[in-house]
């Protein structure tokens, strides 16, 4: 009922040549519409070229962030109308290494996510504990907050179009993945929250990814979960080969 998410986050990784030498490499071997919904959020400086090399195909170009205002004096960044005129379609919101480098916090989080629907961008909003507040038996509390606030204000229509992904932050680039069966109380946790914050029928509609050292030999796994509905994928979607697995184990 809920169609699989699997989007690759390219960080700040590729030159132009590797971007477009992926695109040529994944034409006509991504899986159809029906089964799964294929993302690659790339550098802003590729966004452009990507949209045009992946055109009538099922895979959606997405941004790693951008600001919440249309337009502005603000040196070095991107807006949601810039995104939507070039044709792209996802953007990430609140990464942990956008909370941890660049100051984002719940309340950034939530206007960009505004922003982002207010201009037919799908949000992909992150969420996810330290190891510390893991260690403390923090996490349901944790991302409970990140959740309420980043969805503060936001309709139970737009909420449905929003895709969470949970990405406990000791998981992300060290090899370490949570269990498939922790990682799904998690996303569980999260899909109760906007149960009581939106409706059963939100809950029942948002799509909730798992990140955090996905990788083609663990995805299946965590697919199989009630609650995970796709990955958001860091270095395992940076080679073709791999990023193709992990859609054909999401499809
Ligand atoms: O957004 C994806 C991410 O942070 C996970 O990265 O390299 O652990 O898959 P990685």
């Amino acid at each position: 009922m809920r169609k699989p998410i699997i989007a690759g986050n390219w960080k700040m990784y590729k030159t132009h040549e590797e971007a477009k030498r992926f695109a040529a490499e994944v034409r006509g071997l991504v899986p159809d519409a029906g089964q799964v919904d294929a993302v690659i959020c790339a550098p802003a400086l590729f966004l452009e070229q990507l949209v045009t090399e992946t055109k009538g195909q099922n895979l959606h170009i997405g941004a790693q962030t951008m600001h919440e205002e249309d337009s502005g004096a603000f040196t070095g960044e991107i807006s949601p109308v810039q995104l939507k005129d070039i044709g792209v379609e996802y953007i990430i919101i609140g990464h942990s290494e956008r909370r941890q480098y660049f100051n984002e916090t719940d309340e950034s989080v939530n206007r960009k996510v505004k922003a982002a629907l207010a201009h037919g961008l799908v949000p992909i909003m992150c969420v996810g504990e330290t190891l510390e507040q893991r260690e403390n038996g923090d996490t349901n509390r944790v991302v409970q907050e990140q959740v309420k606030a980043g969805l503060a204000d936001i309709s139970a229509a737009d909420v449905q179009k929003t895709v969470i992904a949970y990405e406990p932050i000791w998981a992300i680039g060290t090899g370490k993945t949570a269990t498939a069966e922790d990682a799904n109380t998690v996303c569980q946790v999260i899909r109760e929250k906007v149960a009581e914050l939106s409706g059963q029928e939100s809950a029942d509609a948002v799509r909730i990814q798992y990140g955090g050292s996905v990788k083609p030999a663990n995805i299946q796994e965590l697919m199989g979960m009630e609650h995970i509905d796709g990955a958001l994928v860091g270095g395992a979607s940076l080679e073709s080969e791999s990023f193709l697995k992990l859609l054909e184990a999401g499809a």
